[in-house]
């Protein structure tokens, strides 16, 4: 049996539980179009409605989350697989009851992880799996490979994009380079789209409608529309206060709207027959995508 066989073993053998939370991957093709605002604001407005929300930080760039809800994590993901640490110790509490675990380098190594530490993390997300109702995932934008895997593993995705043209094209070239991916199964993922930073003088929905005529054509995956979110004062001034929209201007235009998608989120609850739901599942798809 070679290392890749061998690993593939280990994932598969590793218990999946009929309990497992939803997980919820933002991303967009481009970046600065209001991913980690909508992940974080999102969260917020889902524990309003009861669900037990917990978000993963899994860019690997600047450190968004934690900058937007002013706070520092003391541990992340990385430590959680190579130095033993509890789920516990690396989900941070932040407002409104939603908790918060940074990726750090973690999701990078991913490919470095000896048996015992594939079989530990595994378990932990299974733990994750028990005790969350919603995981959003905020990705970086998706031009970098190990983006898309997380994207290609996920079976619920939020695309956001905004109507500058490069946006768009982005948002599209995201979506061709994710079905070539080996992970990425079409009847199994929906792809909601959310258009972001929307002006006056330009039309959410007819933007969607164009991007989901050639994504349908050229590569039959299916787009939902969730809606769109005007450009709103509230969003960047948050982000100077490092205090959550909804939290800081609850009456703004954004967070209305996000309180829309959250409920329009709960509603369309989906069944528990998707093989890729959970991120103890997630994760085993990523570790396997990732045996080489
Ligand atoms: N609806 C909106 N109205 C006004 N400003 C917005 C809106 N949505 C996002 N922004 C602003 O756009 C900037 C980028 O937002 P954000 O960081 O959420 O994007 P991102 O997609 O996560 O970026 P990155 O790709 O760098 O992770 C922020 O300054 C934010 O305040
Ligand atoms: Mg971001």
């Amino acid at each position: 049996m070679d290392q890749a066989e061998k690993l593939r073993k280990i994932v598969s053998e590793q218990n999946i539980p009929r309990r497992t939370s939803r997980v919820i991957t933002v991303t967009s093709g481009k970046g600065g179009v209001g991913k980690s605002s909508i992940a974080v604001n999102l969260a917020i407005a889902l524990s309003r409605l009861g669900k037990k929300v917990v978000i993963l930080d899994a860019d690997f760039g600047l450190a968004n989350i934690e900058i937007m809800l002013g706070i520092r994590p003391i541990f992340n993901l990385a430590d959680l697989m190579f130095r033993g640490k509890s789920l516990s110790d690396i989900i941070t509490m932040g407002p409104e009851n939603i908790g918060f675990i940074s990726g750090g380098s973690g999701i990078q190594e991913l490919t470095n992880l000896t048996k015992d530490q594939i079989v530990y993390m595994i378990r932990k997300l299974v733990e994750l799996d028990r005790t969350a109702d919603i995981i959003i995932i905020d990705t970086g934008a998706g031009i970098d490979d190990s983006v898309l895997e997380f994207v290609a593993a996920s079976s619920e995705v939020l695309l956001i994009a905004t109507p500058e043209p490069t946006s768009i094209t982005d948002a599209y070239a995201l979506l061709k380079t994710l079905k070539r991916k080996s992970e990425f199964s079409i009847a199994d993922t929906t792809i909601k789209m959310i258009t972001n930073k929307v002006t006056p003088d330009e039309d959410g929905e007819e933007i969607f409608e164009k991007l989901n005529i050639v994504v349908n054509r050229f590569l039959k995956i299916k787009m939902v529309y969730m809606g769109h979110i005007p450009v709103d004062k509230a969003v960047s001034k948050s982000v100077m206060k490092q205090r959550p929209a909804i939290v800081e201007y609850p009456n703004s235009e954004f967070s209305r709207l996000i309180t829309g998608f959250a409920r329009q989120l709960c509603d369309a609850e989906p069944e528990n027959t998707q093989g890729k739901k959970g991120i103890a599942q997630l994760f085993t798809n990523l570790l396997k995508s990732r045996i080489r």
